[in-house]
């Protein structure tokens, strides 16, 4: 495998670059390898959590902008033929001249199918809904900030039977299993005008440019009228948006992307999912540094309105608090999304080095549904710490876990729902990629690893 000891010496060199007293020493791995391992110094992720970049509003600011009337919407979008499945969906359904199938036992978004009827007229029987949206009927009438979601940390870094990622599926299996939340990581890439997906260093690892992985994403929403996603990009380089915009603006995914009426955006504030679906603005999007949502008011800031738990987190306790942004108060905490990291990582000695990498031989405890080390049980732990179990279970390997799925039943429960769905993947390949996997040397792998553990 000349390409991996091609790779690893990336790796080395872009440690060498930050550790200058940094010396080189070869071992051989079980596959008879050369590798080049560093000694002599401690690779610290906590030295790349930023101090000063996060926005502080002191009001809310309107953004002139609206999110749309149902109705109008609706008219609008089901006179382009392109959206195939939306079209049908909507004729089927406008058909019977109400869309409250999507509202459950609210009536609040009953909505005709001619634009210029409303919902003053008499109230109907309420119906019974049995559309899901992102696979819960129950989840239509909630809020977007009422609801916890799985969601793929690095969701792009895949790399099937290989330790060099932290997801063993594609996208779409993340999203066809029922992820509704994905994060990653932009770079540039010095070989290309378009910005790529990349851990750290596009030499390191490159999951090829964002238009691509974000038009795979956008051909799923379309084709999945009921659904609503959310992307977290990664501002690797602290770029101003500016340079990403263009190419997000290329791919069409802006024609479903959620535009909010106000920043920063407060619990209560959130639309339904059902709004959001009925408006067809289901993607939402987050950026974690330098958004801007004067200049893009569709890019949303992430700190000011979701705070997350400590990343790369060590401890199986899973503490449940605030790391970023550094000093909020717990009543601003309380009034905001906020994600939980359980992707256990592992504090791991190599030649002399302390550093951390994802603890996969723990896999099968830390995705589980219950027990210590859980998903499940830290979900429970940050719902009695605040109130409210968290926005986002972000998880590595999502597949993987005490069963494949027990992730999903960890967010199931916490949204007092009943996960009956398959996992994971195309099921005939899943099984063998998973042992594919566990195969690998595990020292080659923590070496992998260490370097795809930042957020
Ligand atoms: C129709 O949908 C396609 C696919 O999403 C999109 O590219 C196109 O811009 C849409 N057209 C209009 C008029 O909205
Ligand atoms: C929509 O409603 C308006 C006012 O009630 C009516 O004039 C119009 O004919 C209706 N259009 C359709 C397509 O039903
Ligand atoms: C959603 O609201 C219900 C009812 O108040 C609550 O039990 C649940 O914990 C909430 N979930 C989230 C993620 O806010
Ligand atoms: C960029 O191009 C150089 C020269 O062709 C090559 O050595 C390098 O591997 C490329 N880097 C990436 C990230 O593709
Ligand atoms: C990173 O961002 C800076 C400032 O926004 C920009 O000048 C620079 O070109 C970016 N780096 C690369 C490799 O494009
Ligand atoms: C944000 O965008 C607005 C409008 O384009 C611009 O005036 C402002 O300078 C930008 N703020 C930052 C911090 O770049
Ligand atoms: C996790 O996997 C290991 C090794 O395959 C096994 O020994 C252990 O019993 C499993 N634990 C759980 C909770 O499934
Ligand atoms: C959970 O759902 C059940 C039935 O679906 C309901 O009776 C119960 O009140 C719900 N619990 C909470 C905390 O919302």
């Amino acid at each position: 495998m000349p390409s991996l000891t091609r790779r690893l010496g990336y790796v080395l060199g872009v440690l060498s670059l930050g550790a200058s007293l940094a010396h080189g020493q070869s071992i051989s791995t079980v596959n008879g390898e050369e590798i080049t391992m560093l000694t002599g110094t401690k690779t610290q992720h906590t030295t790349s959590i930023p101090t000063n970049l996060y926005q502080t509003y002191t009001t809310r600011i309107t953004l002139g902008t609206t999110t749309g009337s149902e109705s109008t919407i609706i008219a609008s979008v089901s006179g382009n033929v392109s959206d195939v499945a939306l079209t049908s969906a909507l004729a089927s359904e406008t058909s019977s001249a109400t869309l409250s199938y999507l509202t459950g036992t609210n009536s609040h978004s009953t909505s005709t199918s001619n634009s210029t009827a409303s919902s003053t007229e008499s109230p109907k029987p309420v119906p019974t809904n049995t559309r899901p949206c992102n696979n819960y009927p129950e989840f239509c009438d909630r809020k977007y900030s009422n609801i916890t979601e799985v969601g793929c940390h690095n969701s792009p870094f895949v790399r099937s039977g290989s330790f060099a990622a932290n997801q063993a599926l594609s996208v779409v299996d993340q999203l066809n299993d029922g992820v509704r939340f994905l994060q990653a990581q932009i770079q540039f890439s010095p070989n290309d005008t378009v910005p790529h997906f990349c851990h750290t260093s596009c030499d390191l690892f490159d999951a090829g440019p964002i238009t691509e992985w974000l038009t795979t994403v956008k051909d799923w929403v379309v084709a999945h009228p009921y659904d609503v996603v959310t992307i977290l990009l990664g501002n690797g380089n602290y770029s101003t948006p500016d340079f990403y915009v263009p190419h997000i603006e290329k791919t069409g995914i802006l024609r479903y992307v959620y535009t909010p009426p106000v920043v920063p955006m407060a619990l209560d504030d959130w639309p339904t999912l059902s709004h959001m679906i009925l408006t067809g603005q289901r993607v939402v999007m987050f950026m974690d540094y330098m958004a801007n949502q004067t200049a893009y008011p569709w890019l949303l800031d992430q700190f000011s309105q979701m705070w997350e738990s400590p990343f790369d987190p060590v401890d199986q306790n899973f503490p449940c608090v605030v790391q970023r942004p550094p000093d909020l108060p717990p009543d601003q905490a309380k009034n905001r999304l906020y994600l939980l990291n359980h992707n256990l990582n592992v504090e791991t000695s190599l030649l002399g080095n302390t550093i951390n990498v994802p603890d996969t031989a723990r896999i099968n405890i830390t995705n589980s549904a219950e027990g210590f080390g859980s998903l499940g049980l830290s979900a429970n732990n940050c719902r009695s710490d605040w109130g409210r179990p968290p926005n986002i279970l972000n998880v590595d390997y999502y597949n993987m876990g005490e069963y494949p799925g027990s992730v999903f039943e960890a967010a199931a429960r916490v949204n007092n729902v009943t996960y009956n769905r398959k996992c994971c993947g195309e099921e005939a390949s899943a099984a063998g990629r998973i042992e594919a996997m566990l195969k690998l040397p595990l020292t080659l792998g923590l070496m992998w690893a260490a370097f795809w553990t930042l957020v």
